[in-house]
């Protein structure tokens, strides 16, 4: 947003970190409000980003009913979301389906964007350090690994459009078997795990394997082997 030469207030519980000298930082805690008065006033647009998987009643949903009631009558709120929340019965999917209601009843203009799972994510879940040797991953179950620049990229189009309504789902180029997408970040990280499909039991594990994560919606960005290439030479430096 910064680029397309907009004045960016970014939100965050933990003080600001001093990278991006064209972004304006402000402390805030979503979970209790403490902070939220002062930053959203005056505001255009909200992207309320913000998400924490352990608590997201609090930061995902309550965080969104509070910027809802502080912002300004008339500032555009751009909500992303994740693709088949309402068809995959986790918690956090069922928080980011409440959300999306939330939304849609707001009075104010309003956008929601589902994507599919970014590559951070997925690397974050298998390179996690464990004294397993065995790494079990759910068997055919597909993941449409997205770059979160391209997510960044819609979100920036939907406030620079003031788009409305749901938007097209976004995707990854390719959807990858868990289990392809374990190995690679296996040897990758160099942890060693063997990586063992398993049948991951319950409606969740259904929904997965009946494809209720991805779209057929494919967006651009980095490849999947681009970031892991990054990630290895990174490793390597
Ligand atoms: N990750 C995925 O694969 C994926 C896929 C589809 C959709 N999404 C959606 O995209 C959005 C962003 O996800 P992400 O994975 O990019 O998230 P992320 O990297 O974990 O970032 C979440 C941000 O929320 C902020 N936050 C957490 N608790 C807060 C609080 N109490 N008050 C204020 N800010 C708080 C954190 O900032 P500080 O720590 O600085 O406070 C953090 O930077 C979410 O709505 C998520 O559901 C994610």
């Amino acid at each position: 947003m910064a680029r397309r030469r907009h004045e960016v207030l970014a939100a965050t519980s933990r003080g600001s970190p001093d990278s991006i000298a064209t972004i304006r930082y402000v402390t805030v805690d979503l979970a209790t409000g403490e902070g939220l008065d002062s930053a959203v006033g005056g505001v255009e647009a909200i992207v309320h980003s913000a998400t924490d998987p352990r608590r997201p009643d609090l930061v995902d949903v309550g965080g969104l009913r509070l910027l809802d009631q502080m912002a300004p009558s008339d500032a555009h709120l751009v909500v992303p979301s994740i693709v088949g929340c309402d068809l995959i019965p986790t918690p956090y999917y069922k928080a980011k389906t409440i959300c999306e209601h939330a939304v849609m009843a707001t009075a104010r203009t309003w956008a929601i964007l589902r994507a599919t799972q970014f590559h951070q994510l997925i690397w974050g879940w298998y390179s996690r350090p464990s004294r397993n040797p065995f790494l079990f991953v759910p068997a055919a179950t597909r993941y449409q690994v997205l770059d979160p620049m391209e997510m960044a990229r819609r979100l920036a189009d939907a406030v620079d459009g003031r788009l409305q309504g749901r938007l097209d789902d976004l995707g990854g180029a390719f959807a990858y078997e868990a289990t392809e997408l374990a190995r690679s970040v296996v040897t990758a990280s160099g942890s060693g795990r063997r990586v063992i499909g398993y049948n991951r039991p319950g409606l969740v594990g259904a929904a997965l394997r009946a494809g209720a994560n991805l779209t057929p919606n494919r967006g651009e960005g980095e490849t999947w082997n681009e970031f892991v290439a990054r990630q290895i030479a990174r490793r390597e430096s």
